[in-house]
C-alpha cells in the first residue's frame, strides 16, 4: 500500500480559504452535491463582478445535451475583464499582476493591475478600430510574452472570442484552426524566444494565410527586432496601433453563456476541435479552483509555467489568477536554458511560494539530479503542482523531497482542456496526498467509474472515467459542430460526460488516473490523436499504410510508435523515416514527432478490415505475450511479423 503525506502543518497555517482541514472539504462537497445550483450562484456572486446578478443556477442536462448545451448563470450578465482588472484597481492597482521572466535569466517586467488595465483597453480600442466586433474570432499566435494575456483580455473586453493557437504549430496547423473558426484578425510577433533560439511566428503566419480570405488584419508585436516580411494594408505593428490608443474602454456586457474562447485540441479521430468555453461558468470555475486547490493567499508570487497556447495557460497563468487578484508569472523560456537550474533559479530570485509545472518537466530534471535544485534557496514554496499526464511516484516523490525539501504540499491535479479546470485534485490545505494519486474530486464533480460491460463500479475497482453531472467549467460544445460534441463525450454512455481516461478507485475513495484509453496521445504532456500521425504519414509518398500507438517513455511519459507499410518499390531506411518526421513538422508542429518506426509488411486487419489497434498497442509497449485473442485477424502471419520486428528505445 503506497504511503499516505499529510499536509505539513507550515502549509496548513494562516490558509484564509474555506477548506483548510478535511472536514471543510466534505463539507463543500456535500453542500455542492444537495444543491449545485445553490452553491455555485453563492460562489460566483461572491468571485465575479456581474454587471447582472444571475439568478438562474444550472438549466439542463446530459440526457438532453442533443439539444442544446447546459446553461449556468443563464440570466447574468458580465465582462470577464472587469472581474479580472476592473475591480482589482481600487485596492491592488500597484500590486504585480504580471510578472514576466523573458527568456534570459533575470529579464523582469512587472507589470501591475493598474499597468495591465491600461494595456488591455488600448489593445481593445486597437482591435476595434481593426474592426473587430463581439462574437468575432480572433486567433493569437504568440509566444509567452505579456502581450499574449494582454490580447486574450482585450479580445475579451470587446466580446470577441479568442483562440489561442501555441506557438508550435506549424503553418498548415494554423491555417485549418483559421479557416475552421474563420478568424477575422491574427495577433502574431516578428519572432518568439525560447532558449536562445527565434521562432519564426510571422513568416509562419504569413505562410498560413496564403489564400485565406476571412483575415483581414494580422497585429504584429515586436519582440526581437528581426526583419520580417509584410503585406501592406494587412499588416499592422502592435506598437503603432496600441500605445497611442486611449487608455479606458467601456467593458462590452456579456451574456453568461456568450462565448470566451475556443481552444483547438486533438481527439481519438479527425481533426483537432474546437473546444468551446464560455464567459460566466469558466471564470466561476477557474476562480474557485485556482483559489481553493493551490490556497493561494494575497502575497503570492504564483507561477504556471505552461505555456499560454494550452488550457493550462488560459485557466491558470490568466483567468483564474487574474480573477482572484494574485501575481501570476509569466515564462518565456525552458527549463534547461541555459541550465537544468533555471525554474530553481527563478524560485529563488522572484521569491515564489506556489509552482505549478508538467510531470514531464519533474522527470527530465530529475535526470539531471539534485544539486541544480539544492544550490538555490527554495524556502518560499508551499504549494506545488502538477498537471498534463499520470506522474510516476518517483517522479512525485522527488518532486517532494528535492524540490520541496518535504516541506511543501503536491497537488496532482487531474482534469482537461474540455473541464475548463481542475477536476480531481487534493486542496492543498487539506486533503493528505499519495505519490501518484490526484486524490478527490472538487466539489460539485461527481465521478463515476463503468467497468467493460458498462456497470458502475461501487468502492474500489478500475473502469473508465465519467462525470456525472455538469459543473459551471464545463465546455458547453465544439465550434460549430455540436453533433460532434455529443458523440464524442455524450455517446459512449448517454447522459454522462465520458473522459476518456481510465481510473482507480481505491479502499480511501482516492482517484488514480491511469492515462487515455482512447486513442489519444500524450506526450510530454501535449495532447495529440493518433489519426492525426496517420494522416500526415500517409500523405507521405512512399508510404502505403500507417498505425500509429503510445508507448512507455521514460522522459515523455508516452513516445510516439509508428508501424509503416511502405508503398511497393519503396525500401525501409533513415532517410524515409526522416521524410515522415518532416511531414510530420510541416503538418502538425515542431512539438510533434515520432519517436519509433516499425516497418512492417501489412498492419493487423479483422476480416472486414479493421486495424486491431490492441495488437499494436501491447507490442509497442513491449508486452507481445499479451495479444490475447488473434484468431479473427485476417492474417495472423502479420503479427509474428510485427513481433520479430518490434523497435525498443
Ligand atoms: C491527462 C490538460 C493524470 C489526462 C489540463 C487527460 C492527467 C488529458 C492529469 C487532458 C493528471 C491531465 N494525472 N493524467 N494530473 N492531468 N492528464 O486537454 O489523460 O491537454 O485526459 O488538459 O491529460 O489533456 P489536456
Amino acid at each position: 500500500m503506497s504511503e499516505v503525506y499529510d499536509v505539513p502543518a507550515r502549509v496548513r497555517e494562516g490558509s484564509p480559504n474555506p477548506m483548510t482541514t478535511m472536514d471543510g472539504y466534505r463539507a463543500a462537497y456535500a453542500a455542492s452535491m444537495d444543491d449545485p445550483g445553490g452553491f455555485w450562484l453563492r460562489e460566483t456572486k461572491q468571485r465575479l463582478q456581474w454587471m447582472r446578478e444571475p439568478t438562474q443556477g444550472l438549466e439542463g442536462n446530459f440526457h438532453e445535451i442533443a439539444d442544446g448545451p447546459v446553461r449556468w448563470f443563464g440570466d447574468g450578465e458580465l465582462n470577464v475583464t472587469e472581474s479580472c482588472l476592473d475591480r482589482h484597481l481600487l485596492d491592488r492597482g500597484d500590486k504585480v499582476a504580471i510578472l514576466w521572466e523573458g527568456d534570459e535569466p533575470g529579464d523582469v517586467r512587472r507589470i501591475t493591475y493598474r499597468d495591465l488595465h491600461r494595456e488591455v483597453c488600448q489593445a481593445a480600442h486597437a482591435l476595434r478600430e481593426l474592426g473587430v466586433k463581439k462574437g468575432e474570432r480572433v486567433i493569437i499566435y504568440m509566444g509567452m510574452v505579456p502581450e499574449a494575456a494582454v490580447a486574450m483580455l482585450a479580445c475579451a473586453r470587446l466580446g470577441a472570442i479568442h483562440s489561442v493557437v501555441f506557438g508550435g504549430f506549424s503553418a498548415d496547423a494554423l491555417r485549418d484552426r483559421v479557416r475552421d473558426c474563420r478568424a477575422q484578425i491574427v495577433i502574431t510577433q516578428d519572432e518568439g524566444l525560447r532558449g536562445g533560439r527565434p521562432i519564426p511566428l510571422k513568416e509562419t503566419t504569413d505562410h498560413a494565410l496564403v489564400g485565406e480570405d476571412s483575415v483581414e488584419k494580422v497585429l504584429v508585436l515586436k519582440r526581437t527586432g528581426a526583419d520580417v516580411g509584410w503585406v501592406e494594408g494587412r499588416d499592422v505593428w502592435w506598437h503603432d496601433a496600441v500605445a497611442s490608443a486611449p487608455d479606458s474602454l467601456d467593458a462590452v456586457p456579456c451574456a453568461a453563456e456568450d462565448p470566451l474562447f475556443i481552444l483547438y485540441t486533438s481527439g481519438s479521430t479527425g481533426r483537432p476541435k474546437g473546444v468551446l468555453h464560455t464567459c460566466g461558468g469558466y471564470l466561476t470555475w477557474t476562480s474557485y479552483t485556482h483559489q481553493n486547490v493551490f490556497d493561494v493567499r494575497e502575497d503570492d508570487v504564483y507561477a504556471c509555467v505552461a505555456d499560454v497556447g494550452w488550457i493550462t495557460g488560459h485557466s491558470y497563468i490568466v483567468y483564474g489568477p487574474l480573477c482572484n487578484g494574485a501575481t501570476t508569472v509569466m515564462f518565456e523560456s525552458t527549463p534547461m536554458y541555459p541550465d537544468p537550474g533555471r525554474y530553481w533559479d527563478m524560485v529563488e530570485r522572484l521569491g515564489i511560494t506556489v509552482f505549478y509545472t508538467a510531470p514531464t518537466a519533474i522527470r527530465a530534471l530529475a535526470a539531471h539530479g539534485d544539486e541544480p535544485v539544492r544550490r538555490h534557496d527554495l524556502s518560499s514554496l508551499r504549494v506545488l503542482g502538477t498537471v498534463g499526464e499520470p506522474i510516476n511516484p518517483d517522479a512525485w516523490i522527488w518532486y517532494h523531497e528535492v524540490v520541496g525539501n518535504g516541506r511543501c504540499t503536491i497537488v496532482d491535479t487531474w482534469w482537461q482542456t474540455e473541464t475548463g479546470g481542475h477536476m480531481i485534485t487534493p486542496i492543498a490545505p487539506a486533503t493528505p496526498t499519495k505519490p501518484g494519486s490526484a486524490t478527490l474530486p472538487v466539489p460539485g464533480v461527481l465521478p463515476l467509474l463503468l467497468d467493460e460491460k458498462d456497470r458502475i463500479i461501487r468502492g474500489p475497482g478500475q473502469g473508465r472515467l465519467c462525470i456525472d453531472m455538469p459543473w459551471p467549467g464545463m465546455a458547453r460544445t465544439v465550434w460549430g459542430d455540436h453533433e460532434r460534441y455529443v458523440s464524442v463525450y455524450f455517446s459512449l454512455f448517454p447522459g454522462r460526460y465520458f473522459t476518456g481516461d481510465g481510473c482507480r478507485r481505491d479502499k480511501d475513495g482516492y482517484y488514480w488516473i491511469t492515462g487515455r484509453v482512447d486513442d489519444v496521445l500524450n506526450v510530454s504532456g501535449h495532447r495529440m490523436g493518433t489519426a492525426e500521425f496517420e494522416a500526415s504519414l500517409v500523405s507521405v509518398e512512399a508510404v502505403a499504410e500507417a498505425g500509429v500507438v503510445g508507448f512507455p517513455h521514460p522522459i515523455k511519459g508516452q513516445g510516439v510508435y509508428a508501424y509503416i507499410v511502405l508503398q511497393p518499390g519503396y525500401e525501409p531506411g533513415d532517410d524515409i523515416e526522416t521524410l515522415m518526421n518532416q511531414q510530420i513538422r510541416k503538418e502538425i508542429g515542431a512539438h510533434a514527432r515520432v519517436d519509433l518506426f516499425q516497418f512492417v509488411p501489412g498492419l493487423p486487419k479483422t476480416r472486414s478490415g479493421k486495424v486491431m489497434r490492441r495488437i499494436l498497442r501491447k507490442v509497442a509497449e513491449g508486452q507481445p505475450e499479451a495479444l490475447g485473442d488473434t484468431s479473427t485477424l485476417a492474417d495472423p502471419s502479420v503479427v509474428q511479423a510485427i513481433i520479430d520486428g518490434a523497435k525498443s528505445l
